[in-house]
């Protein structure tokens, strides 16, 4: 997929690219000069104008002159993320982008299946909505435009034990991402929930196809509640108290764009980490950043929701919660956490 995507994305990009150059020169561009300088007609060229002020551009146009961008896209658009992105495989060259989409995951997915044998790896899913977000435990993931929806494709070589660090790494990455551009103390509760004054600001979900002991694949869904008004949030998920936005946090709009890179970026140092081996740097640094340990802590477990309570003290190598309760320490291996 990635062949075929990057060739696609390239020549697509590289034409956008010449063309926004001239948009974004402090002079207007005539209809006419754009026209001829992408080979298309001049209403095409209004369609073009049109099509990149829905991607954040502002556009200014002013009759008898043309136009010329004012303010640079703050949006996660592939072309400009390609172009700043300081990775060598998370995204490079190989991003989808969608307006629109059901969810990225299960976009993803699909991508995964239909281009089994090529080189999938890294290559990344981001939509500006999802119509069907999905969340851990079968939830819905309500994904209004205005936050940060994407997937990645890994294809890891790593054993199938570890695999499930993988949400380790993308929560540890969430987590410096928005203490980066946000400026705000994001912290991790288990088992992959990114956090901002205790309550939820992003959250992970990971699919993995498996065939006996080798991950065909495994999917990184990403879902940051960036600019996104709290207000909005609780009646969409139900009122539920413990959800937060990046937006509400700050009070302003952040770019999605630095976000996208800099969750990017750290999601690839992470994730090399863990395959060179190391899986116990990454829950050394997920425990530094961990709010909930050494608290009293309630866990529901499974369909049944059974729930466990005890004092969270630490997460193991694989990624357990180890809980002490009035009978001994147990290792939880999944679970949601309510803390007491
Ligand atoms: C959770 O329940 O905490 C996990 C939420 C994961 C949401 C992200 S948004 C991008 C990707 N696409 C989806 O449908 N879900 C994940």
């Amino acid at each position: 997929m990635a062949r075929a995507l990057s060739n696609k994305n390239k020549n697509t990009y590289d034409q956008l690219e010449s063309y926004l150059h001239l948009l974004k020169s402090p002079n207007f561009s005539s209809g006419q000069l754009l026209a001829k300088n992408a080979g298309i007609s001049r209403s095409a060229v209004w369609k073009q104008v049109q099509r990149l002020r829905q991607c954040g551009y502002t556009i200014e146009s002013l009759h008898g002159q043309g136009y010329r961008v004012t303010a640079d896209t703050t949006y996660p658009v592939p072309w400009e993320l390609c172009r700043i992105l300081e990775t060598s495989f998370v995204g490079k060259g190989r991003i989808v982008y969608r307006r629109s989409v059901d969810s990225t995951q299960s976009l993803a997915i699909a991508l995964a299946e239909k281009y089994r044998g090529e080189n999938i790896h890294g290559a990344v899913v981001i939509a500006e909505q999802q119509t069907s977000g999905r969340g851990r435990m079968k939830r819905k993931w309500i994904s209004p435009q205005g936050g940060l929806w994407l997937s990645v494709l890994l294809k890891p070589s790593i054993p199938i034990a570890s695999s499930t660090m993988l949400s380790f790494v993308a929560a540890l990455a969430v987590c410096e991402a928005v203490r980066q551009v946000a400026g705000l103390p994001a912290t991790l509760k288990w088992p992959n929930d990114v956090m901002v004054k205790d309550r939820k600001v992003a959250g992970i979900l990971l699919d993995l196809s498996a065939e006996a002991e080798t991950v065909n694949y495994a999917v990184v869904g990403i879902g940051i509640n960036a600019n996104i008004d709290v207000s909005r949030l609780k009646i969409e998920r139900g009122g539920a108290p413990a959800i937060t936005s990046l937006k509400g946090e700050i009070g302003q709009d952040i770019s999605r764009l630095e976000l996208a890179k800099a969750l990017l970026e750290n999601l690839e140092h992470f994730y090399n980490i863990l395959e060179v081996g190391k899986p116990e740097e990454i829950i050394s640094k997920w425990r530094q950043r961990c709010s909930m340990l050494g608290k009293k802590v309630s866990v529901i477990q499974g369909q049944k929701g059974e729930v466990l309570e005890g004092r969270a003290v630490d997460v193991n190598a694989d990624g357990s919660l180890v809980l002490e309760g009035k009978s001994g320490s147990v290792a939880v291996v999944s679970g949601d956490v309510r803390i007491l």
